[in-house]
């Protein structure tokens, strides 16, 4: 997988792609991570990548043509990019939309600041508007570590583990189950029973119960497209209506 981050500020991805999986994914040549300077794209002596906006307001807006510039220079290289800005205003980033995103060639991500981008960007050259959360951040730098992050896990080889990235929580549509390791007490709180029991069928029976009360607790809304039996929707009823805990 390719990414192509477009940026003012470049400097801001040392740090957490010099680091642990993503590192060594890009040194095994598994993920290939290229920053682009949008500074570099500005045509003028002083590299002016923004500008007031046309009607008044508050703040900046980047300008289209270093945009524009950086993003035909970009995909001059990688034709099958999929353009994706990162805005507030953009489909919320789920785990649904990073399997899908893990199956492109190339993903070319826009980092805003200011007030935004120049609307033209988006109109001429984005495929996605691509949001992390309903809140507004300064720029769209960490966003984009974010997006890289996420899809990165998908890639084939990118994780230790075959099937580390299996049980995630919204793998199945539910919050992943409890996890425990040594020491078995701690404080006085020990390790749920069945876990050291070695019966792999309870554990798992334990693991999805487990599952389905914590989805239930803090994120029901996923229980509405989950995958479930009608085992599992009988279950979480006697748990909604307090007959189970
Ligand atoms: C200060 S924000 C601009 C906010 C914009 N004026 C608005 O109200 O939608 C600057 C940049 O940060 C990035 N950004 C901020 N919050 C974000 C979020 N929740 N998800 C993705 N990108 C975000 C975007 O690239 C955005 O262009």
């Amino acid at each position: 997988m390719k990414f192509d981050i477009l940026t003012l500020f470049p400097g801001m991805f040392s740090g957490p792609f010099s680091e642990s999986i993503i590192k060594r994914a890009a040194e095994d040549g598994l993920i290939d991570i290229r920053l682009h300077d949008i500074r570099d794209y500005a045509a003028d002596r002083h590299k002016t990548a923004d500008d007031a906006p046309y009607g008044g307001g508050a703040g900046m807006v980047m300008k289209v043509e270093p945009l524009a510039a950086c993003i035909e220079a970009v995909r001059a290289e990688r034709r099958n990019s999929r353009v994706i800005l990162t805005t507030p205003r953009g489909k919320r980033f789920d785990q649904a939309l990073v399997s899908e995103l893990a199956n492109e060639e190339a993903l070319l991500i826009i980092c805003g600041r200011y007030e935004g981008v120049d609307e033209r960007v988006r109109e001429l050259f984005v495929d996605d508007e691509v949001s992390i959360g309903d809140f507004v951040m300064t720029g769209g730098e960490l966003a984009a570590m974010v997006i890289v992050d996420a899809v990165s896990r998908f890639i084939p080889g990118v994780l230790g583990s075959a099937d580390s990235s299996a049980s995630d929580s919204f793998s199945d549509g539910l919050l992943e189950y409890p996890q425990y390791t040594r020491p078995a007490e701690f404080r006085g709180r020990g390790v749920p029973e069945v876990l050291l029991s070695g019966n792999h069928r309870e554990i798992a029976q334990w693991r999805r119960r487990q599952a389905l009360q914590r989805t239930l607790a803090t994120r029901p809304d996923l229980l509405a497209t989950a995958q479930l039996s009608d085992k599992e929707r009988d279950y979480l009823e006697e748990l909604a209506n307090g007959r189970r805990s």
